[in-house]
């Protein structure tokens, strides 16, 4: 792949006005010399709603091998440093320059991060609900999974078909549910107040394996299936109305949501979040 003319001036023009020495931002020991308080304000604005509060819900490496925002804090400061200010090709992260941040915010968030645990987040297994591979940083699927063809009602391929949601809903209730019918409409069944155990997962059953997604998200994914899912049906009404009370939030939707969708990207889970409809909203925010 060759640059275009357009994108070596671009190129040059970043080189020569906008890059930055961020070892000036380090101290000797290579620890950031910014101040974690406000690093932590500005985190909590933007970063926990895809990183998680500890910065361990998106791993970045192969599942086996995980990597968090904790370990790049502390091993490798001057990538961290370059990735918040300009954001991560491909993905929908805000980044610090289209915010309109200083050099020292960037610092400062790092001089928080650099207190992040570099364990996994236990409860992240509710996240992978959604696109799995982005938490667990497996790669993302190409083929079609093996059950969708037992269906064609619902015309997505690719990638989407391995989404729990697209087969067992938002609602967890599968052709019971919200994707009674429509274009979501799969007919397979749901799976709330199922006991989950790894065989379900592990490639045991050919035809509904999600092993690439290692074994510590498989253990995840049935905490959180046996442990915290519940029936989001008492929030959401049948025709998709909510029992809630919007003043409070719309609160929360500034607060959660708002900054981090500056960004913007058609694959930004937030983004589904709202325009995808109520039952979507009510999981993330639960
Ligand atoms: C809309 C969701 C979203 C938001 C908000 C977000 N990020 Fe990210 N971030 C991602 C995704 C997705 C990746 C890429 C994961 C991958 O490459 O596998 C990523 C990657 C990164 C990386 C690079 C990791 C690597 O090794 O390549 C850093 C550093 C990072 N984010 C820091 C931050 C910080 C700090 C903030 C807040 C200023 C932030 N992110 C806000 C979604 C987000
Ligand atoms: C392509 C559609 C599809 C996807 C994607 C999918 N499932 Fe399933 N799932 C099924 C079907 C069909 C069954 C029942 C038949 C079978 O086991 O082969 C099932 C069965 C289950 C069961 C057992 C339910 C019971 O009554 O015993 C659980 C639990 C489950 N799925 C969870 C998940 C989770 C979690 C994910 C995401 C990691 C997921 N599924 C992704 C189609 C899918």
């Amino acid at each position: 792949m060759y640059m275009e003319e357009q994108d070596l001036h671009d190129l040059a023009a970043f080189i020569s006005t906008s890059l930055i020495d961020s070892g000036a931002l380090l101290d000797a020991d290579n620890n950031s010399a910014g101040d974690a308080m406000n690093g932590e304000e500005l985190y909590g604005n933007v970063c926990t709603n895809c990183h998680g509060p500890e910065g361990n819900a998106i791993n970045f490496h192969p599942p086996d091998d995980p990597e968090f925002l904790g370990h790049l804090a502390a091993g490798n400061p001057w990538e961290f440093v370059h990735k918040v200010r300009y954001g991560q090709p491909g993905w929908p992260m805000p980044s610090a320059i289209a915010n309109e941040w200083s050099d020292q915010d960037v610092a400062d968030i790092l001089a928080y991060a650099e207190s992040f645990p570099t364990e996994a987040v236990e409860s992240s297994g509710g996240q992978l609900y959604d696109k799995w591979w982005v938490v667990a940083g497996a790669d993302e699927p190409t083929e079609d999974q093996a059950l969708w063809a037992t269906q064609d009602n619902n015309t997505r391929s690719g990638k989407d078909t391995w989404r729990c949601k697209e087969c067992h809903g938002w609602d967890y209730q599968g052709v019971d549910g919200a994707y009674s019918s429509g274009s979501h409409m799969t007919g397979f069944a749901g799976v709330l107040g199922t006991t989950a155990d790894v065989s379900m997962f592990d490639g045991s059953n050919a035809d509904h394996d999600f092993s690439a997604m290692g074994d510590f998200y498989m253990e995840a994914m049935v905490t959180f299936m046996n442990e915290e899912m519940s029936d989001i049906g008492d929030y959401v009404n049948d025709d998709k109305t909510v029992n809630g009370d919007p003043s409070f939030g719309a609160d929360l939707f500034e607060g959660t949501f708002g900054t981090g969708l500056t960004g913007g990207g058609s694959d930004s889970g937030a983004r589904d979040a709202t325009c995808g409809g109520r039952w979507p909203l009510a999981r993330i925010i639960r």
